[in-house]
């Protein structure tokens, strides 16, 4: 049987050829196989592993060479310091999408809230949202079944009560009400952009990625459709790739928005629009 020590050699090495932190990813990946922390395997390199754990550690490996996302590899992705379950059927959240939940907490003031979340995938933003404002009544929204599932399923272990989800084309679904804000993430990377076929994203639904050849494709069907479902001076904000916040801020003024401001996140790009409803 080989030990924890000469596992983690052999996959750093093999991941050296396509991984920028092929050590990190060892471990990450062999914690997760034998359900222990980082810091167990450098207290105990030279214990060794079974051969089920070795061969479970051995396709990860070779699925990591492949390209696969370690978040699907172990099924979990932390955000805002929460653990959330990810599927082959949700996007990975990414660190950038924190600054929409800072702008969201910023932009509304301390009273109970009413809040959709867009395209929600698998709850990251609807759930962060609630679990830091237990008087915000959150519903988030996905054309994806299966999402949606695991969005509910990622509530309930985290033990949050004021979220809901539903199953909707954005808000097809949604009995008609007011919120005091829209927020989301949608799909926006142009349908011809080389980054759709190349590294980690082929992994992802194409549906949490691209809404077509523009990129602004989702923006326009939500901007068009969302006012019944706001309150007046109501919030909405997205999410948009670097390039996108001059355009997305001239749809949102057409669409009948006031107080438009972007917002740069930590590498100082675009990435946050928020308009209030005039
Ligand atoms: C970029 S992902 C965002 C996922 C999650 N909110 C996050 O930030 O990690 C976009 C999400 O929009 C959903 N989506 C795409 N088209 C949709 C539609 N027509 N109606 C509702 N949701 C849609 C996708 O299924 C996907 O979960």
């Amino acid at each position: 049987m080989a030990t924890i020590g000469e596992l983690l050699k052999w996959a750093s090495d093999a991941l050296k050829q396509s991984q920028d932190v092929p050590q990190l990813e060892a471990q990450v990946l062999l914690a997760h196989v034998l359900d222990c922390s980082r810091s167990a395997l450098y207290a105990w390199p030279e214990k060794e592993v079974s051969n089920t754990d070795t061969e479970t550690f051995q396709s990860l490996i070779q699925r990591r060479l492949q390209h696969e996302p370690i978040a699907y590899l172990t099924g979990h992705k932390e955000f805002w310091s929460l653990d959330f379950e990810v599927t082959k059927d949700t996007l990975i959240p990414r660190a950038d999408t924190e600054l929409l939940i800072k702008v969201v907490m910023q932009t509304l003031d301390d009273n109970p809230h009413t809040v959709i979340d867009l395209g929600t995938g698998c709850g990251a933003i609807a759930c962060t949202l609630a679990h830091l404002k237990p008087k915000w009544q959150v519903v988030g929204l996905d054309i994806s079944k299966q999402a949606i599932q695991v969005a509910q399923k990622n509530a309930q272990k985290l033990n949050i009560s004021n979220v809901e989800f539903l199953v909707s084309n954005w808000f097809e679904s949604l009995p008609p009400k007011q919120y005091d804000a829209i927020v989301g993430n949608p799909p926006y990377i142009r349908g011809n952009d080389v980054h759709l076929i190349h590294g980690d994203l082929p992994f992802e639904p194409t549906i949490a990625l691209t809404p077509g050849n523009t990129g602004f494709e989702a923006y326009e069907i939500i901007l068009n459709a969302c006012k019944p479902y706001l309150k007046d001076k109501g919030l909405v904000a997205f999410e948009h790739g670097f390039d996108q916040g001059a355009h997305l801020s001239e749809l949102l003024a057409q669409a009948g928005f006031g107080d438009i401001e972007t917002f740069q996140d930590l590498a100082g790009k675009d990435r946050v629009t928020i308009g209030h409803r005039l």
